[in-house]
Order: structure tokens, then sequence, then C-alpha cells
């Protein structure tokens, strides 16, 4: 008797274990301008961060990892400056950005970490990117 309930112990806990590994799924997003957003990967899963040319070079980096998961900006601890806001409503606001940015300009940004205004950003990642990519983000942007 007592060899039995220990048994069906064994076994249930094994069954608990097993669905509570199952249900360890990775997050995915519908679309390929959000997953590159929030993961720095495209749809497929490629990296798309150049890992050798970034200084952050120890995870992926999405967008959303440094400027927030609603893209408004994020306070990153320590001495760094809370980064600014890359929805595209503010990307395209003269009272935020001057020139303001717009398609071309963002991939342009994307490409080579270059401002609106013509200066080199600092952000101590590099992301490579195909057109269809920075298109898809900058729809995505558009949804922030
Ligand atoms: C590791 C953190 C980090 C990641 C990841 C990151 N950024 Fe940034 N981003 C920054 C910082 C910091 C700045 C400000 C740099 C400066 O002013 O020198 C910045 C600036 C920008 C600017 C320029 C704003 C201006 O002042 O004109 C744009 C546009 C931008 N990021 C878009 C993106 C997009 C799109 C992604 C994702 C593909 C991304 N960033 C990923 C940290 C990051």
């Amino acid at each position: 008797m007592k060899i039995t309930k220990t048994f069906g112990l064994i076994i249930g806990t094994g069954i608990i274990l097993y669905a509570s590994s199952c249900s360890k799924k990775e997050v995915t997003y519908s679309t390929n301008g959000e997953t590159i957003f929030r993961t720095g990967k495209n749809i497929d899963g490629t990296i798309l961060q150049d890992m050798s040319a970034s200084i952050y070079n120890s995870k992926v980096h999405g967008c959303a990892d440094c400027h927030g998961e609603n893209g408004k900006g994020k306070y990153r601890g320590g001495d760094e400056k809370e980064t600014f806001s890359i929805t595209y409503n503010d990307l395209t606001n003269s009272n935020i950005y001057s020139p303001v940015y717009n398609d071309s300009l963002i991939e342009r940004f994307i490409d080579s970490e270059t401002k609106s205004n013509g200066t080199h950003a600092n952000t101590g990642v590099v992301f490579k990117m195909s057109k269809t990519e920075k298109v898809a983000l900058i729809e995505f942007l558009k949804t922030l």
C-alpha cells in the first residue's frame, strides 16, 4: 500500500514537471517589425545586432532594451541619461527633433547611427538590417 502511494507521488510529480517544462516557450511576436524592436532578431531568429562592432555585446539588444517597451525612452541606471523617445510620432515631431526624422532618415540612423541633424550618436550598439527589415521596424514604430 505504502509503496503504491510513493510510486503515485513520483509519477504525479513527474507529470507536473513535464507539463511545466512544456509551457516554457520563448515569447514570439506576430510581426517582423515588433520582433526586431523587442528582441534585436528578425522573425526568423536571425540576430541583427552586429555583435563584433557593438560595445554592448554581452547580449543581443532590441530597441526596447534601451528605449523602453513603449519606445518612449528609458532610464537605464547609473550615470546614464534617459534615452529619447523613438516612437514615429515623436521622431517626426518638430518640438522634439530638429530637423524631424522621416523614413529615410530613420533608415540612415539604423545603418550608421547618424542623427537627423547629421551628428553621430554613441549608442554602443550597431545593427545590420536589410531594407525589408528596416521598413518593417519603421512600420512598427508607427504603431507606438
Ligand atoms: C544599447 C542601448 C540602445 C539600443 C539597443 C538602441 N538604442 Fe537608440 N539610442 C541609444 C542612446 C544612448 C542614444 C543617444 C545617443 C547619443 O545621443 O549619442 C540613442 C539614440 C537613438 C536615436 C537618435 C535620436 C536623436 O537624438 O536624434 C534613434 C533614432 C534611435 N536611437 C533609434 C534606435 C532604434 C530604431 C533601435 C533599435 C534598432 C535602437 N535605437 C536601439 C541607445 C540604444
